[in-house]
């Protein structure tokens, strides 16, 4: 069977000032009426043969977990709670764990939360594919055509064909290059986007893990040995969790291992939603290219995302920016320049 796994701890800083430490972008409704967990949970139900999602998130978001899948109606299988980020491997981990402790051959559907995706039918059928090259061991990945040079992405290059159609073995991963290695990739045109999505065999994550990062597996154990169940909650040991290695799945086991295939998902409509470049891609526009959302006034802008929460804003002469307004911060940036929000959060988050 398939256990979903959705990830929901990060923090989503890029999104800033609507995704905060306390309410990152993944409970946010940026998109529509569901916020992208929302969405990302519902999509689970066009899948063949799907057991109750497993959620994994922050100790602190237990609240907006809980109310967000209630409200639509899902009851999960367990709401994990990390009482720290250590990032996605060990998060997977745990995952992993949960499942080979009732179904030794169960394969993980791995999820992140922070996707769009228009085709869910698309979706369901690639992810019968994947079930059934992961079901030979392989670590699969679901790569996705190229279109800029980003650089937060995970960049998979094809090998051989494995059988099934659009299936290959991965001839290498590369997490996140810098803008000289992503344009080459680009131009090169052998080479995916790892959309995040993985769909593997939890005792293969595990001996993987095992082998790449010991220590790494063994703090997972232990948190959720010592972990307490709390109705739908499963809280993770403190201690043994906080003194987990943090490290994302993508380096720490998707570039190294030698286990990992791709399926190209292609027709997905899939879009990260990780910058406000991104949600000005997909939003709609106007005859001049412009997003804008709320009360919101414009004359000679174009090609700008204008979003106005609380107060009206009145935009004049200006090209590729963007502004994002909130009861308490404001954000205006240079369209190029989005992806240096995470910085000044960072600066925020350093001056307290
Ligand atoms: N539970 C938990 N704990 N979830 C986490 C944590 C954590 O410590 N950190 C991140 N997440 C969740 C996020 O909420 C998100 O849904 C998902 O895991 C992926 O984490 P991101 O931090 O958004 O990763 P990324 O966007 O930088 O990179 C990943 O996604 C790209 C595509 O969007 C990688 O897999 C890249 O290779 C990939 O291209
Ligand atoms: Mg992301």
């Amino acid at each position: 069977s398939i256990y979903p796994v959705v990830l929901c701890g990060g923090s989503g800083s890029r999104l800033w000032p609507m995704s905060r430490g306390g309410y990152p972008k993944q409970y946010l409704k940026l998109t529509g009426e569901t916020s992208l967990l929302q969405q990302t949970v519902l999509r689970l139900k066009n899948l063949n043969q799907a057991a109750a999602p497993i959620l994994i998130s922050h100790e602190e978001q237990r609240f907006l977990v809980a109310e967000q899948v209630r409200k639509i109606g899902i009851v999960p299988d367990t709401i994990v709670l990390e009482p720290a980020g250590r990032n996605t491997a060990p998060a997977v981990a745990i995952a992993a764990l949960l499942v080979t402790a009732k179904d030794p051959d169960g394969l993980l559907l791995v999820m992140p939360s922070d996707h769009v995706i228009r085709k869910d039918n698309v979706f369901a059928s690639l992810v019968d594919e994947a079930a059934e090259v992961a079901g030979l061991g392989k670590l699969v990945t679901f790569g996705i055509k190229p279109t800029s040079p980003q650089t937060g992405y995970g960049y998979i290059l094809r090998g051989e064909g494995l059988g099934p159609a659009n299936a290959y073995k991965v001839q290498s991963f590369v997490e996140k290059p810098d803008l000289a290695t992503a344009e080459r990739f680009l131009g090169d045109g052998r080479y995916y986007w790892n959309s995040g999505m993985f769909m593997l065999k939890a005792s293969v994550y595990l001996s993987e893990l095992r082998r790449l990062n010991p220590d790494m597996l063994l703090k997972a154990e232990l948190s959720l040995e010592r972990s307490m169940r709390d109705g739908d909650f499963t809280r993770l040991n403190k201690e043994a969790f906080l003194g987990c290695p943090s490290d994302s799945i993508d380096y720490a086991v998707m570039e190294k291992t030698t286990e990992a295939a791709v399926i190209e998902a292609a027709d997905l409509g899939w879009s990260d939603i990780g910058s406000w470049d991104a949600l000005a891609d997909i939003g709609s526009k106007d005859a001049a290219g412009n997003t804008v959302i709320g009360d919101v006034l414009t004359d000679r802008v174009s090609s700008s995302y204008i979003r106005a929460e609380h107060r009206m804003v009145a935009a004049i002469g200006v090209d590729n920016i963007v502004i994002v307004e909130t009861a308490d911060a404001i954000l205006v940036a240079h369209k190029d320049k989005v992806q240096d929000v995470k910085k000044m959060v960072e600066r925020l988050n350093a001056s307290g």
